[in-house]
């Protein structure tokens, strides 16, 4: 049993980038969490970030689609950052693996500027989380335990 969380763009900074917005906690301490959660649970959580869309294009494919079945997982978390507003081709990798995903944002992208409003992802996603900070992660996470694998919390 196996999830994938993907970050984005800038989100190596978390911790140190504009905490106001995003919080103080680094991305390691937001993956440790998360993984060590599903891990009570029996499933293993596959951590990416990257700054390159391509990367991130090819770690969707990998994990998604390409790998042989035992390796694929059975759902994603992503919080694509600036690339939530400009990109078609992680779009369209998501929708290639035909896996369930979440869209996550730490900050309230509708409270912003009008640009953060528009996510090229939200209307294929399975829901979406915005301005809860990193327990979006948390409630994106409880969604796939108790959806995908039945788990009680
Ligand atoms: C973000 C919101 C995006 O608009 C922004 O570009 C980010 C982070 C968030 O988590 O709030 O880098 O996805």
């Amino acid at each position: 049993h196996k999830l994938l969380l993907i970050n984005g763009v800038n989100l190596n900074l978390l911790g140190k980038r504009e905490p106001d917005i995003y919080g103080h906690m680094t991305l390691a301490d937001i993956e440790s969490a998360l993984t060590e959660r599903a891990a009570a649970h029996g499933i293993e959580l596959i951590c990416i970030q990257s700054n390159h869309e391509g990367k991130l294009v090819d770690d969707i494919q990998h994990y998604g689609l390409l790998a042989e079945a035992s390796v694929q997982v059975d759902a994603i978390i992503i919080n694509p950052a600036a690339f939530t507003h400009t990109s078609v081709a992680i779009r369209d990798a998501l929708l290639a693996t035909q896996k369930p995903f979440i869209e996550v944002h730490l900050s309230n992208v509708h409270a912003r500027e009008s640009f953060r409003e528009h996510s090229y992802l939200c209307d294929v996603a399975v829901g979406v989380i915005c301005g809860l900070g990193h327990l979006g992660y948390h409630m994106a996470l409880d969604y796939w335990l108790t959806h995908t694998y039945a788990i009680t919390l």
